[in-house]
């Protein structure tokens, strides 16, 4: 069977090797040349650990080519279409680019065919989709929710929760439920709307919990609890379990944020207030600036203040920094005065292009602290868990902080050193 995959970005490029690596006959499409040919090449363009050693084995296994959407011939039987769905300004699904792919697909065939979302829209968009440009087509139309994480995308292929498949014939769910046969996990068989609510449910969910932590977090700082003890005498309860419940600087990434704000938008739109999603939202967005509070509070004025920065990307392992916490921290330091110094193992080169040369990147954690008064860990690498704390200390000027924004760091060998530590809910430290 051959299978196109329109949109090689994060979630596209692990569905079309995946599935090529299953034994399917795949094309990867992308509107971007350079990415294209950078897959032809066998490079991948995004990081992704694994994923590249698997792009090897499925082109010398001859399972997969790419395309630019001008170069594809033949279009495949089933078309999964994993273009981005940014938000818009109002907090609303810029749905343009899976038009666009629809349109792309009307132009080439009328089926029988099946197209496969998989990329995250909001409730309703299939039907929607189906009525504007389907109706009169023998195209089906499924929905396929991913609930990939990344940095770990090519682990959540192989071993996901739950498949989730949406559909109207059942000829057409089966056909995509064959696809996932060689995977062991169970299968959610609903209808198109239900799917796509099941990925935005999920996701809400995980972000309420990441700012439910963090709202208990900053009581224990107020109050001199341990937010280290209290999530792991919530995780003992199987009720609450122990996934996300990691005290931080809150959530980024290109989903939860904008999954939320989507949900948000829509249920407002049809006359309903999340009003819980909506407080999510909004513990969610001050909690990134806890690092620029302290830092206030120790230094009253940070204008010429030589701060570090260790970490960019929105989590580790990955190189994305979509609406990552330390966008808005250095932006905020910056207003301050701050003196900027940041490092990150993947993430540099794209925070360079927002930041410039309004702040100084390092080549290692060591030279970001060199001379600084303060460190702000955004971003819990391994990296800096592994550092040479004693010879970062030696490096810092005086009164050497360390706000550690993720709880990564061993605070009693910091103490021991001698920085004055700070963390998050770690207040009794
Ligand atoms: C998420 C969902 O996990 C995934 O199922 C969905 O398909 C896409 O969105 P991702 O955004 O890649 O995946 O990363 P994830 O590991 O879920 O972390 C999301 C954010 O939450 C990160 O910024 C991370 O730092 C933060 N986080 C996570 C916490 O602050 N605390 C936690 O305990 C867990």
């Amino acid at each position: 069977m051959h299978i196109s995959v329109i949109g090689l970005g994060y979630v596209g490029s692990v569905t079309a090797i995946a599935l090529a690596k299953a034994g399917y006959d795949i094309t990867g499409i992308d509107i971007d040349e350079n990415i294209v040919s950078s897959f032809k090449k066998g490079n991948l363009p995004i990081y992704e650990p694994g994923l590249e050693k698997l792009l090897d084995e499925a082109i010398k296994e001859q399972k997969i080519r790419f395309a630019t959407l001008e170069e594809v011939d033949e279009i495949g039987e089933i078309v999964f279409i994993c273009v981005g769905t940014p938000s818009l300004q109002n907090g609303s699904v810029d749905l343009s680019y899976i038009r666009k792919s629809i349109k792309w697909v009307l132009e080439r065939t009328s089926g029988p065919a099946t197209i496969v979302v998989k990329s995250t829209v909001p409730p309703g968009t299939g039907k929607k989709l189906i009525r504007q440009y389907l109706s009169n087509t023998r195209l089906s139309y499924i929905s396929n929710p991913e609930f990939l994480r990344e940095g770990m995308a090519v682990e959540d292929w192989l071993h996901p929760d739950r498949i989730v498949i949406g559909g109207e014939d059942k000829e057409s769910i089966e056909r995509i439920k064959s696809l996932y046969s060689s995977i062991d996990a169970p299968v959610v068989i609903t209808d198109i709307t239900t799917a796509e609510m099941i990925k935005y449910a999920a996701n809400s969910a995980l972000a309420i919990k990441i700012s439910f932590i963090n709202e208990i977090a900053n009581l224990c700082d107020i109050l001199g609890a341990d937010i280290d003890d209290v999530a792991r005498g919530l995780s003992l309860d199987p009720r609450i379990g122990s996934g996300f419940l990691r005290a931080g600087l809150g959530y980024g990434g290109s989903c939860f944020p904008k999954d939320v704000r989507a949900l948000d938008f829509l249920a407002n739109s049809n006359g309903y207030s999340l009003e819980l999603i909506r407080s999510a939202i909004i513990a969610n967005n001050r909690q990134k600036f806890i690092p620029v509070k302290t830092l206030k509070r120790r230094f009253y004025d940070l204008w010429n203040v030589p701060v570090s920065i260790l970490g960019l990307t929105f989590k580790p392992n990955t190189d994305d920094i979509r609406e990552a916490p330390s966008i808005d921290i250095m932006n905020a330091l910056l207003e301050e005065g701050a003196d900027i110094t940041a490092y990150d193992p993947k993430g540099i080169e794209k925070i360079r292009r927002i930041f410039g040369e309004r702040i100084r990147y390092a080549k290692s954690p060591i030279e970001a602290i060199n001379g600084t008064k303060a460190i702000v860990l955004v971003t819990e690498w391994e990296e800096f868990v592994r550092l040479d704390w004693q010879e970062a200390f030696k490096r810092m000027q005086e009164p050497k902080i360390v706000i550690d924004g993720r709880n990564a760091l061993d605070y009693k060998l910091l103490k021991s050193i001698g920085f004055e530590y700070y963390g998050i809910g770690r207040g009794r430290r």
